[in-house]
């Protein structure tokens, strides 16, 4: 079973491969791998180029910083993203550096940075599972993060693994065909609202 994107135009492979795994295989991936990936992250566009991304990650075998982060994570995601290989928590500056204003785009501009994240991750064959199903409150009380920093998402990294070893219900969902809306049902005009 693919899980490769079929698409009506020709989209870029590297897009239409990346998906989000839940199995993963205990191979590491290295430190200058992931620095490649965290760096890839700090290209993306931001407003007013104030890069408002921070990461905080841990590789696998640095077994206490991965533990800290890993056990951020809600039971329904650890039981599968333990077997992830590298974990990574972004967090958004919420404010320009420049004046301490209020950043509105933030968090789109965290979005930009953490899909090239992905997509410099898999153009090194490591699959990816960005989380948002973490506890705010261990967060806050394990992670230094005041304001104007706050976390936005967990990514976990990793080499695909064998969905068979997944238990249940992760294994089924993991063969699930994926599914999206066309651009066309997406579109809308200047007089209509979107249609969904
Ligand atoms: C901001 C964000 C939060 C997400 N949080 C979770 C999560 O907590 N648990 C999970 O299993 N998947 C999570 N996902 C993964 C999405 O469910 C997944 O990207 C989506 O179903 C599309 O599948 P694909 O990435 O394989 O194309 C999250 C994705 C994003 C972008």
């Amino acid at each position: 079973m693919s899980k490769v994107a079929e698409t009506e135009f020709p989209v870029h492979e590297l897009i239409k491969s990346r998906w989000s795994p839940r199995a993963y295989t205990d191979e590491p991936i290295t430190q200058d791998e992931l620095y490649t990936i965290l760096e890839a992250g700090t290209w993306a566009p931001s407003s007013m180029n104030d890069q408002p991304w921070r990461f905080s990650w841990a590789l696998k075998s640095n077994k206490e910083a991965f533990d800290t982060h890993m056990d951020a994570l809600l039971q329904g995601n650890k039981a599968w993203a333990k077997h992830a290989s590298a974990i990574v928590l972004i967090a958004a500056r919420n404010t320009f550096k420049a004046n301490n204003v209020k950043n509105p785009s933030a968090k789109h501009d965290i979005g930009m940075a953490t899909q090239n994240m992905l997509l410099q991750a898999q153009a090194l064959d490591i699959y990816c599972h960005v989380i948002a199903g973490y506890d705010r409150e261990y967060v806050d009380s394990t992670f230094a993060l005041e304001s104007p920093f706050e976390p936005v998402t967990f990514v976990v990294f990793g080499r695909l693994g064998d969905p068979a070893l997944l238990e249940e219900p992760f294994a089924s969902r993991e063969l699930q065909a994926r599914e999206r809306m066309s651009f066309q049902e997406l579109s809308f005009t200047p007089n209509h609202n979107p249609k969904v």
